[in-house]
């Protein structure tokens, strides 16, 4: 490769997301056991927002490059690395962004067990933006609630990467959905998107208007907030709520006898602690999940890669979907 420099956003700083700057730094070399990506699609998501302002656990001291999500070709291997020049991966594992360069650069390099080939049936752009999503809901509704065929999952923040990515995977695994959002503006989307139901998150009888649609058997929860009490009156008898998000706040006056007299389990899900290994399984599980139907994620929007600035203001207003770069470099 004949260039030495490539471009990323990187903050060296805890504070504002305005501290996430391009810069040129040198292109990384990989190790034995790793590969060298040029990436082509990298997803923002809310968390690395989060990590920016310094109250994301577990996250390394900047400074490095945000972005969990990516997807590019191999372009140089490591000589213990299986992969072949050429192929196109996904990145499902948490180190990147978190603890090491993340995918908002034009090149990341990666141990061969933090990546994964990239399904023939999605596109760069869909691997770049349905993988931490996908392996979010995979963990809530797979490994935490054990969703059954015929069960309905509540989606809160049904707009979002998590809403979509859940309704795919929930009609995959054979459940039933209900919407949650706020307002009435997104409904007819979302039902034309194939959410079963859709019950606007801010109405003060929204508990009356789940339970109207036979209740929740589990609910996917990004929300939080006040609104937690209220997930907890719409579950059914033995409902599980995992816990994604809340960006609805983190304070909640809930009732612990609903919790014990409906037998609820409360899980919090953390898709950044599957272990390297467990995102492996866990993908290959999921993908066999989605495939025959073709599963995939909505895309809102995708901006050029010196727009992530703007990526991340877009995502702040509510999405369609998910919010991607791209493509990245020449
Ligand atoms: N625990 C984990 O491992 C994990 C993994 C991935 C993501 N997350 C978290 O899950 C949350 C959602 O992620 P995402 O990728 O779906 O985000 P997103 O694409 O930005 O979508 C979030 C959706 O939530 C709703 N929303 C936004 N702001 C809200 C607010 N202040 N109050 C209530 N609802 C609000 C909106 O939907 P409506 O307009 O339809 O209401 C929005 O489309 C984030 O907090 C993220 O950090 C956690």
């Amino acid at each position: 490769m004949s260039k030495s420099k490539m471009k990323s956003w990187r903050f060296h700083e805890f504070g504002s997301i305005s501290n996430l700057q391009m810069e040129e730094i040198e292109i990384p070399v990989p190790g034995d056991d790793e590969v060298l990506i040029k990436l082509e699609y990298a997803g923002v998501n809310p968390a690395d927002k989060f990590l920016i302002m310094g109250i994301y656990q577990g996250a390394s001291e900047p400074p490095y490059a945000v972005g969990r999500d990516g997807c590019g070709t191999i372009i140089e291997v490591g000589a213990k690395s299986k992969y072949s020049l050429g192929d196109k991966v996904i990145t499902p594992s948490a180190p990147a962004g978190i603890n090491r360069e993340g995918t908002l650069a034009e090149y990341i390099t990666l141990p061969d067990n933090q990546i994964y080939l990239l399904p023939d049936w999605w596109t760069p752009e869909e691997g770049a933006a349905g993988t931490k999503v996908f392996l979010t809901c995979w963990q809530g509704l797979h490994d935490a609630a054990h969703l059954q065929p015929g069960e309905t999952v509540v989606i809160t923040g049904a707009s979002g990467g998590i809403g979509l990515a859940a309704q795919t995977l929930v009609k995959a695994m054979g459940g039933k959905t209900i919407a949650l959002t706020r307002g009435t503006d997104k409904r007819d989307q979302l039902l034309k998107l194939g959410f079963d139901h859709v019950c606007d998150t801010n109405d003060p009888d929204i508990v009356e208007n789940v339970k109207a649609f036979g209740g929740a058997d589990v609910i996917l929860d990004v929300v939080g907030g006040k609104f937690f009490a209220k997930a907890i009156e719409m579950a059914n008898p033995y409902g599980r709520i995992c816990v994604v998000g809340a960006l609805g706040g983190v304070k909640s006056e809930v009732d612990p006898v609903q919790i014990i007299f409906k037998r609820l389990q409360i899980y919090g899900l953390q898709v950044s602690l599957y272990e390297a290994e467990e995102s492996q399984r866990a993908l290959q599980e999921l993908l066999e999940v989605l495939e025959p139907s073709k599963g995939k994620i909505m895309i809102d929007k995708v901006f050029p890669f010196d727009q992530v600035q703007e990526a991340f203001e877009h995502m702040r207003h509510g999405p369609m979907g998910k919010v991607i770069v791209g493509p990245i470099g020449e």
